[in-house]
């Protein structure tokens, strides 16, 4: 079995076996590491920042794709709920206006890194899924659901999600129409 030398920035070296999983690996060495789930993919506290090596991981595995979808979709309410308070507390009070806000997920394989113009530095995202997530934004006026995700983002076919009414949409350049759930609200009843 191949063992891998990994090192813990500000703390030390360790030794990892081929298919043990970075958290069990902190935690049998004594290096104290978040795991409020005990390393089940649900909470994400055992989240690391990798800074070299991306190479010599394994790919992510059913449960931890499951638990990306679940992140971004709970990113995208709280957006909502944010901008929900805006409205409520400053535009709808003092403009008698509100800001709607199309949210939408996809995903795939993106060449993501960052960029410097001038001496700000910015995170830049290219490839064909985006291209997709870009138009699937757009589409939420279509569908009059101002929060969508594809179900290729889904993957594993999540109970509470296929609770929600989906659609089938074709999308301008993309060759295959996209099935999509819808999560959101109508962006005529107010909600955002
Ligand atoms: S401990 Fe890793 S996702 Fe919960």
């Amino acid at each position: 079995m191949k063992n891998f030398e990994v090192e813990f920035s500000s703390d030390r070296n360790i030794r990892i076996e081929q298919g043990q999983s970075l958290l069990e690996a902190s935690l049998a060495a004594g290096i104290p590491h978040f795991h409020v789930c005990g390393g089940n993919a649900r909470c994400s506290t055992c989240r690391v920042l990798i800074l070299a090596g991306k190479e010599q991981l394994s790919t992510r595995n059913e449960k931890e794709i499951h638990e990306s979808a679940d992140a971004a979709v709970k990113s995208g309410y709280e957006i909502l709920e944010n901008l929900e308070q805006l409205n409520r507390d400053y535009f709808t009070k003092n403009f008698d206006q509100r800001i709607n806000l199309g949210i939408s997920i996809h995903t795939g394989t993106v060449v993501a890194g960052e960029i410097r113009i001038g001496n700000k530095k910015q995170l830049l995202v290219m490839g064909y899924p985006v291209n997709v997530a870009a138009r699937l934004q757009n589409a939420t006026k279509e569908l009059n659901n101002n929060f969508i995700i594809s179900s290729e983002a889904l993957e594993i076919p999540d109970k509470l999600l296929s609770d929600y009414p989906s659609s089938v949409i074709h999308l301008r350049g993309i060759a295959e129409p996209v099935n999509v759930h819808l999560l959101g609200r109508s962006y005529e009843n107010g909600h955002t």
